[in-house]
């Protein structure tokens, strides 16, 4: 899978994404992510990316044209690999990062993670000339209710939660499919050595060596772990096993 990130900081893109698991995963190249200045991209002769807002207002907006170009550039490129290997002409969707968009979701993670390329926006300043987001952008995205003061992390977030399901990102024993939200259950209290710390006891179950009871424990404890902590997810976890159990 190949991410391509238009920012105006491509060194933050390129210094926190190519590290520890998703930097292994681009050097066995599972998958490959491409930041793309923006500013190289201007025909402002002074490289300047940004201008003041029509109607009057604090701040200043990134400009339509650096962020049209350096996004075709991005399609075309993305368009004549496919046509030189004959395949598929699906629309590649473009991600808007902003505080606007819909709250991204390990939902979301899953279906994004089926797609080949993935290209995401990311803003700065007061936001990005309208005109241009109606042209490119297929989909608006928030990380979460609060205002970051540019797009370049909400988009390293949303790229390691998708990464990391792509197959052959992570090793069998970092599996996906375990863990947190799997089934809107939280994953259950984990334990290594020693047995005793600090007086505290690694639970007996977990010692015994009976797989089916340790696998019985677990469960019991993300349902109790999810009813506690986020009541929300455990009501969705509820319906999901009414509906299972019915006829
Ligand atoms: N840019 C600024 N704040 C953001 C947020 N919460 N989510 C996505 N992009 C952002």
């Amino acid at each position: 899978m190949n991410f391509h990130v238009l920012t105006l900081f491509p060194e933050m893109i390129m210094q926190g994404l190519h590290t520890s698991i998703l930097g292994r995963a681009v050097q066995k190249e599972c998958i490959s992510i491409e930041a793309v200045n923006i500013r190289d991209y201007t025909t402002d002769k002074h490289g300047k990316v940004d201008d003041y807002t029509y109607g009057g207002g604090a701040g200043m907006l990134m400009q339509a044209q650096p962020v049209y170009d350096a996004c075709q550039t991005v399609l075309k490129t993305i368009a004549d690999k496919r046509a030189a290997q004959e395949s598929t002409e699906k629309p590649v969707r473009v991600i808007y990062v902003t505080p606007q968009g819909r709250t991204f979701h390990q939902e979301m993670a899953k279906e994004l993670a089926k797609e080949e390329e993935l290209i995401f926006l990311c803003g700065h300043y007061e936001g990005i000339d309208e005109r241009v987001l109606e042209e490119v952008v297929t989909d608006y995205v928030s990380i979460g209710d609060y205002v970051l003061t540019g797009g370049e992390l909400a988009a390293m977030v949303m790229i390691d939660a998708i990464a990391r399901l792509v197959p052959g990102v992570l090793h069998n024993n970092e599996s996906a499919q375990t863990e947190t939200f799997h089934d809107h259950l939280l994953e259950y209290p984990q334990y290594s050595r020693p047995e005793v710390w600090r007086d505290k006891r690694v639970p007996q179950i977990l010692l015994s060596g009976n797989h089916a009871k340790v696998d019985e424990w677990r469960l019991l404890q993300s349902i109790e772990r999810t009813k506690k902590l986020r009541p929300d997810l455990y009501e969705k976890w509820e319906q999901q096993q009414a509906a299972s159990h019915c006829p």
